[in-house]
């Protein structure tokens, strides 16, 4: 990816003009997003978790199943939800260091309490097993492990992690874990520069190799990174997310192959020390171009895009090689590499996640050496609170298709995909969320049609199961099905709660 596309993204991820929810339901209507008519079952619901309707069997009128054990499930990150950042004796992370240096966080917000998760894990499993989800995707606190990033283990830490995922089991939820959701320990950060070093990623593999060893047994699914498109480009170009530093074209190049060995390698190490039965595989917001209509010539060219757009990323974890494009585009600052480098990289996977919110273009087809042109985003595309966010239901229904298309992949799971609203609390302590309803209305029929056309999308995580510490926006940004009332730490189901445990009860859309 060149500099100028960084820019464009960035420019499209943060500077989107702001455009409020209730102007997204006023100008563009229920019908715009392909929706006829709100289910019944909202209309007329008089709690927040209607257990009643779905007991009753009043669902499923009309319906549009998913495929038989299709996976519902929701999503969380160490840093994000887990709070206790003193206990245990977990080390520093790159987030604690960056949370805590003033003016890096909007109100100076830091994950040090959270949702406070490390001590109230049972009751979200049981929040979890609520919502009718049969799957929980959390991230691995690497500096709770190895509180410098490497050296001897922290039983204890791993003692929490040996605990949830005993409790998820007990409960018959499927434990889905992430090794790295950008929390790298701040002592490798302070070593080697961190992602800047390729030392980082041999320390990735031996952690990942030592969690597989340990939780193996009843963990069968790993993820590896989680964005790293994300934590390379935002943490290491414009500095807004951790480690907040600015590295030059090259330096970049040469992070983000670090960031894809590090994936190669702990793939490698997860199959060495894992059960034989456990699945592998990266968890990245593919960029996703969008065919801005769908005829052939433009879905020809929206593979194209998607291929390129991807080069540093996805492409080369799939393909084993950087595409030319990507190399000419970089030139001298391409990043430094062997070809056993592109063999680790691209070791063979079990699943590919990929995280969906909005797209990264619209294209069409173009008689240039690209194959396709970008058409700019109208400044009334409607977004969610994050402005970043540009809505465009399809994305989850292309961004499965492209990876089956583009790179064969057999096993997809929708990993992450969510929407944050203003989520108002009413005097009676209701949130009534008929936006992100209407999110999920959106894009799960847009899921609903890649797998009724036999694109192996084997399962959905919804992000996120709680509010959370959204990272540079802190906690002023809200995701989750659950509202998170900070005063107090209480946990309140929205009306998108209900929403997503019908349809997870039904394994339908509804
Ligand atoms: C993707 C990230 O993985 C997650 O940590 C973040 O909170 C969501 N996007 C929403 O921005």
């Amino acid at each position: 990816m060149n500099p100028n596309e960084i820019a464009d993204s960035e420019r499209l991820l943060h500077q989107a003009e702001p455009f409020n929810r209730r102007d997204f339901m006023k100008n563009t209507g229920l019908s715009a997003l392909g929706i006829t008519g709100m289910p019944l079952l909202f209309s007329a619901c008089k709690t927040n978790m209607p257990n009643a309707y779905v007991s009753a069997g009043m669902l499923g009128q009309g319906k549009l199943p998913f495929p038989p054990g299709f996976v519902w499930g929701t999503a969380t990150a160490a840093y994000q939800v887990e709070g206790a950042a003193n206990e245990d004796g977990r080390g520093k992370s790159i987030w604690d260091t960056f949370s805590h240096t003033p003016g890096k966080i909007v109100n100076n917000n830091n994950g040090d309490v959270a949702c406070d998760f490390y001590n109230r894990y049972k009751q979200d499993v049981q929040l979890i097993k609520d919502l009718q989800a049969k799957a929980y995707r959390f991230s691995i606190s690497w500096s709770r492990i190895f509180p410098s990033g490497s050296g001897t283990p922290n039983q204890k830490g791993l003692d929490f992690y040996n605990r949830m995922v005993d409790e998820l089991l007990a409960n018959e939820i499927t434990p889905f874990a992430t090794l790295f959701h950008w929390d790298l320990p701040q002592g490798l950060q302070d070593k080697y520069n961190g992602w800047q070093s390729r030392e980082t990623a041999k320390h990735f593999a031996e952690y990942a190799g030592y969690m597989a060893e340990q939780l193996s047994d009843r963990v069968k699914h790993f993820f590896t990174l989680n964005e790293i498109w994300t934590f390379i480009e935002l943490g290491h170009s414009i500095g807004m997310h951790a480690p907040g530093v600015k590295l030059s074209t090259a330096e970049l190049n040469q992070a983000r192959h670090h960031a894809v060995l590090a994936h190669g390698l702990a793939v490698q190490a997860i199959r060495a020390s894992g059960k034989t039965d456990t699945k592998v595989g990266v968890a990245e917001n593919i960029k996703v171009a969008l065919p801005v209509f769908e005829t052939p010539e433009n879905i020809k060219a929206a593979e194209i895009a998607t291929r390129e757009i991807n080069a540093g990323y996805l492409t080369v974890i799939m393909e084993g090689k950087y595409t030319d494009a990507f190399l000419s585009a970089a030139g001298a600052n391409a990043p430094k590499f062997t070809a056993e480098d592109l063999a680790i990289i691209s070791s063979p996977t079990d699943m590919c996640g990929i995280n969906i919110y909005n797209p990264e273009c619209y294209v069409q087809a173009a008689a240039n050496t690209d194959g396709y042109e970008r058409i700019p985003f109208a400044k009334s595309h409607p977004t969610s609170t994050s402005t970043w966010e540009l809505l465009a239901p399809e994305t989850i229904y292309w961004g499965a298709r492209h990876a089956q298309k583009l790179w064969g992949v057999k096993e997809i799971y929708v990993t992450e995909n969510g929407y944050s609203s203003t989520d108002e609390l009413s005097v009676d302590n209701r949130i009534n969320d008929t936006d992100r309803v209407m999110f999920l209305r959106s894009y799960l029929s847009q899921l609903q049609r890649a797998t009724t056309e036999g694109c192996p999308v084997k399962g959905y995580f919804y992000w996120s199961l709680l509010d959370n510490f959204e990272w540079a926006s802190g906690y002023g940004i809200r995701f989750g099905l659950y509202y998170m009332d900070y005063k107090t730490l209480q946990r309140i189901p929205k009306l998108s709660a209900s929403y997503f445990k019908a349809m997870a009860a039904a394994n339908a859309l509804l």
